[in-house]
């Protein structure tokens, strides 16, 4: 794994419906009128995943959170501080920090990495999803490419569910990496073997072993 990337889960087991006020109020009102339009769930979840990402960015860039600004990009919509969907990054009066970021959630965890420093031109993807949700027949015909189908078929019960999980979060990491996402068709995304794409241990990012995750990183 590359060196200096930084990884951390964030477990929301537990927390109040909407979350501590302190996670609101960290929020730019391009963030909380996202939030405002979501299902209760869904927002908890939202804010709870921003507020954790900017103290993330915070801590690593040894600033306070407060003076990050969003500047999310979004291959459709652009880049800049009133976009607050797409690639997270954040700038500091008016220039953009030196740190690479990526996140993903599950339903009671959020997984956070982070690259202080990073080379020029570099990118960063992660992903984490919880095995049991891949358990319905049509998910390798709409995910995986023909090479992916014949090396799950082989499978069946918890260790089938695991390895769509494995390829499943290969592509997001992947596809987050260039910026994608899910625009692009998940089964032109050959993920077996592709170099720049480490599966993510349990011990390495804090989660529990029952999820699988990834990261891409190039
Ligand atoms: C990237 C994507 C696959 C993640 O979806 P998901 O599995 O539901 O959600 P995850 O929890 O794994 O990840 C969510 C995070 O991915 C990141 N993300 C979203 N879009 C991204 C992109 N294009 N590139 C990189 N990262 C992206 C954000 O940090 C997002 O967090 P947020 O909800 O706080 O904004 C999905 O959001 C997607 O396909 N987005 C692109 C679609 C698009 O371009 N739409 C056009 C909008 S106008």
């Amino acid at each position: 794994m590359e060196s200096g990337l930084v990884l951390q889960a964030v477990d929301l087991h537990g927390r109040a419906a909407d979350g501590p006020d302190s996670d609101a109020l960290l929020l730019e009102p391009v963030e909380a009128a996202r939030a405002a339009a979501m299902e209760p769930g869904v927002r908890a979840r939202f804010v709870a995943g921003r507020a954790a990402l900017r103290r993330f960015a915070g801590e690593l860039l040894e600033l306070p959170p407060g003076e990050l600004r969003v500047s999310f990009a979004c291959p459709v919509c652009g880049s800049g501080p009133d976009l607050a969907h797409g690639r997270p990054a954040y700038t500091r009066w008016g220039e953009p920090v030196p740190l690479l970021l990526s996140m993903a959630r599950t339903h009671h965890w959020i997984l956070l990495a982070g690259l202080p420093a990073p080379g020029e031109g570099m990118r960063l993807g992660v992903d984490a999803e919880d095995p049991s949700r891949l358990d319905f027949d049509g998910f390798d015909a709409v995910a995986l490419s023909p090479d992916e189908r014949r090396a799950v078929g082989r499978l069946s019960g918890p260790g089938l569910l695991r390895e769509r999980a494995r390829l499943w979060t290969r592509k997001e990491a992947w596809l987050k990496m260039t910026g994608e996402g899910l625009r692009a068709d998940p089964r032109t995304v050959e993920v077996l073997g592709r170099s720049g794409i480490a599966d993510l241990d349990p011990a390495d990012t804090g989660l529990p072993d029952s999820l699988v995750a990834a990261v891409a990183l190039g």
